[in-house]
């Protein structure tokens, strides 16, 4: 998915205007190319020009993008980009229902829409949000006007009707929670979506795993020494399910429920359990956000 869809005439405008007037952007543009350009503008450029600023839709402030994702403005906006993108872009490829109407789609979990931000603005999705986190809500609500965004409990059902979605994405939400709340909304994902319809899911795995244990930074964020990153890694060929609980004050700044966790699934794991007699497990790919989670797609199966 070229960039170029999301981007309005008044910011290509503006980036034009900004590499007459700079030349760190003009330079930016040689480096980058065309694409890279738009991939600048809408993240390092809103955060730090006035006038794409304008353009773009608000960015939410920082305790909220610190925990749902990099506290930075600059990076929660370009990892929203590229998340957008490997969303469209999976959805393309495995729907199997062609619309003439724009296809109905739900961010399951979606904090403060880093990623539906960005697919708000592609006019062939019509894209709803849901989230515990009141707070994160209300956000959206306010700020993105075109995401039809509602709250949830901890636990199903959510307020749509059977059926109503050709696509749901949930991007860092299965990474949190314990094993029977996976199977909770595992099934009430398979409820509301359409027959043949898409769900793509995040998971963390092995790429994961290599990264705690390499980096102290990821250690910090996931509460563990390195010595417990590496146990946890070799524990994870045997036990394909690991669910830790965090401390009581992360637990606290989530505001996503007690049971609020970070869970390791294996790909056997996924392939074996997430079906539930109703999806296919289409696709698994190891890290492929970013190289940092895994991502599984799955499918619908036709009702009887
Ligand atoms: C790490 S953040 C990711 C947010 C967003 N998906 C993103 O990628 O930016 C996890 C999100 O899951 C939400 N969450 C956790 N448990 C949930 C549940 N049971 N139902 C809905 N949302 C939940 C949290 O409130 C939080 O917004």
């Amino acid at each position: 998915m070229s960039l170029l869809e999301i981007t309005s005439q008044e910011m290509l405008d503006r980036i034009s205007e900004l590499c007459t007037q700079r030349p760190d952007v003009e330079t930016l543009k040689y480096i980058l190319g065309n694409e890279g350009i738009l991939e600048w503008a809408h993240s390092a450029g809103v955060s730090t020009d006035h006038k794409l600023r304008d353009i773009a839709p608000n960015v939410p402030p920082y305790e909220m993008r610190s925990i749902v994702a990099a506290p930075s403005e600059s990076v929660f906006l370009w990892s929203g980009i590229k998340d957008a993108q490997m969303c469209a872009a999976l959805f393309d490829s495995h729907n199997l229902n062609k619309r003439e109407r724009p296809s109905k789609i739900l961010d399951f979990g979606c904090g403060c829409g880093r990623t539906a931000r960005f697919l708000q603005l592609m006019s062939r999705f019509d894209v709803y949000g849901s989230d515990i986190n009141q707070k994160l809500v209300s956000w959206c609500q306010n700020n993105l006007k075109t995401v039809i965004t509602s709250s949830n409990d901890l636990l199903p059902p959510l307020q749509y009707r059977d059926g109503e979605f050709d696509f749901i994405f949930s991007l860092s939400i299965f990474t949190h929670l314990p094993e029977a709340s996976v199977f909770a909304w595992l099934d009430e994902l398979a409820r509301i979506t359409v027959d043949n319809g898409v769900v793509l899911l995040t998971s963390h795995g092995f790429p994961a795993l290599d990264i705690i244990c390499g980096s102290k930074q990821h250690q910090q964020m996931f509460q563990v020494t390195e010595d417990d990153a590496r146990a946890l890694l070799k524990l994870f060929s045997s036990k394909l399910f690991i669910y830790r609980s965090l401390s009581e004050d992360i637990i606290r700044a989530a505001n996503a429920g007690d049971d609020y966790g970070n869970s390791f699934t294996h790909e056997n794991y996924i392939r074996s359990q997430w079906t539930r007699n109703v999806f296919e497990v289409v696709k698994f790919i190891p890290g492929g956000m970013r190289g940092w989670q895994d991502v599984t797609i799955l499918r619908r199966r036709p009702r009887t």
